[in-house]
């Protein structure tokens, strides 16, 4: 029987554990959501959520080894998240899946959560294979984009130079008011009709000849928007907020296509994966869906499930590493809130 892995995620404000079978099936994937907890602050404050981690994991392992009716024993290799992260929500998670690793005296394997994002697009549908191809990772905490060679084999092309697409959205979300995180609410929003050429918002970096993005300018934007567009409509008139919100996704939606496909028909990769909670916006699958279409390329979206943080996307990544001979992770090896991806020069696939 193909090797059973057990994964934790606890890099942020998600308890997730999953179980794993070789590398394609997915046995169980629960996710503990904490969101409820941090809407009062509109955001996640780290001992908070190392406090939820350190109460929900204790159920959770339990109750998906039961979910899949597996036992301890069974149990091949344990992974979790080492990286980057909230240091006090990663260390919860690695010293569980350490201790289990050492009880049952089996490998542990500390994955990066931004390889779990990465990766994430070539799980279920795709085969469960990683090809060459350029990939996009747009979550609350990263923009990155990445030429990949193989498993383990990648090369960095470029990523925010300021906020995160994700953390775009949800400072933006705070500014009109919207509940958090703004990412699914701002979708929502513009989904009800919004003009998305109503306000004409800046594309940051789209002309700068490279693969970097930046977009506080365009949060800026909608700061110093805000106030006119009351002045202009006094009187209780409300916000035109679904134009807003599709005038703003469409900002940020356009620089993501237009750089990811110039990254892949300068590295000539013909596979495109994007990944991480932003890729669930609607416009953004859309977008890409056409945009790949029109140029000949192949799409592989994260499903819905594995877009956001999950322990199925580490699991597979754990499953890959030991499937291409990669070694597991020393129990001394720390976490690392700032963990980059291994950067190597890939080989021309
Ligand atoms: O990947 P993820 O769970 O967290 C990180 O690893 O950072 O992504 C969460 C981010 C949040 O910023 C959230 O607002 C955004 O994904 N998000 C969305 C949508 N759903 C989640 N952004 C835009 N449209 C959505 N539908
Ligand atoms: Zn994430």
């Amino acid at each position: 029987m193909p090797p059973l892995t057990l994964a934790i995620e606890t890099s942020c404000d998600e308890t997730a554990v999953a179980l794993l079978r070789g590398h394609d099936a997915l046995l169980v994937s629960e996710v503990a959501s904490q969101i409820d907890r941090h809407r009062a602050t509109g955001g996640v404050v780290p001992e908070v959520a190392s406090r939820e981690h350190l109460g929900a994991l204790p159920a959770l392992l339990p109750q998906v080894l039961a979910a899949a009716g597996v036992s301890w024993g069974e149990i091949d290799a344990v992974a979790a998240t080492r990286g980057p992260g909230l240091a006090s929500s990663l260390m919860v998670g690695a010293a569980a899946a350490k201790g289990l690793a050492l009880g049952l005296g089996r490998p542990f394997y500390g994955v990066n959560h931004l390889e779990g994002h990465l990766l994430s697009p070539f799980f279920g549908p795709a085969g469960g294979h990683v090809r060459p191809s350029v990939g996009l990772v747009v979550s609350g905490g990263h923009t990155l984009l990445v030429e990949i060679a193989a498993v383990g084999r990648y090369r960095r092309l470029g990523g925010t130079l300021d906020d995160a697409a994700g953390e775009a959205f949800d400072k933006v979300g705070k500014l009109l008011c919207l509940p958090y995180p703004g990412g699914p609410e701002i979708d929502r929003l513009a989904r009800a009709g919004g003009d998305p050429r109503r306000f004409d918002l800046p594309r940051g970096m789209t002309g700068s000849g490279d693969f970097d993005f930046s977009f506080s300018g365009l949060k800026t934007a909608v700061r110093y928007l805000l106030p006119k567009l009351a002045t202009a409509a006094p009187g209780g008139t409300p916000l035109p907020l679904a134009d807003l919100c599709a005038s703003f996704q469409q900002a940020v939606v356009e620089v993501l296509v237009k750089k990811t496909l110039v990254a892949a028909r300068a590295t000539r990769r013909e596979v495109v994966a994007v990944s991480g909670g932003v890729s669930l916006n609607t416009q953004l699958r859309g977008d890409f869906t056409r945009a790949c279409a029109a140029h000949g390329l192949e799409l592989l979206l994260a499903s819905p499930a594995l877009c956001t943080d999950n322990a199925a996307m580490i699991a597979f990544v754990a499953a890959m590493h030991r499937a291409a001979g990669l070694p597991p992770t020393p129990l001394a090896a720390d976490i690392d809130p700032n963990l980059r991806l291994p950067f190597l020069v890939a080989d021309a696939a």
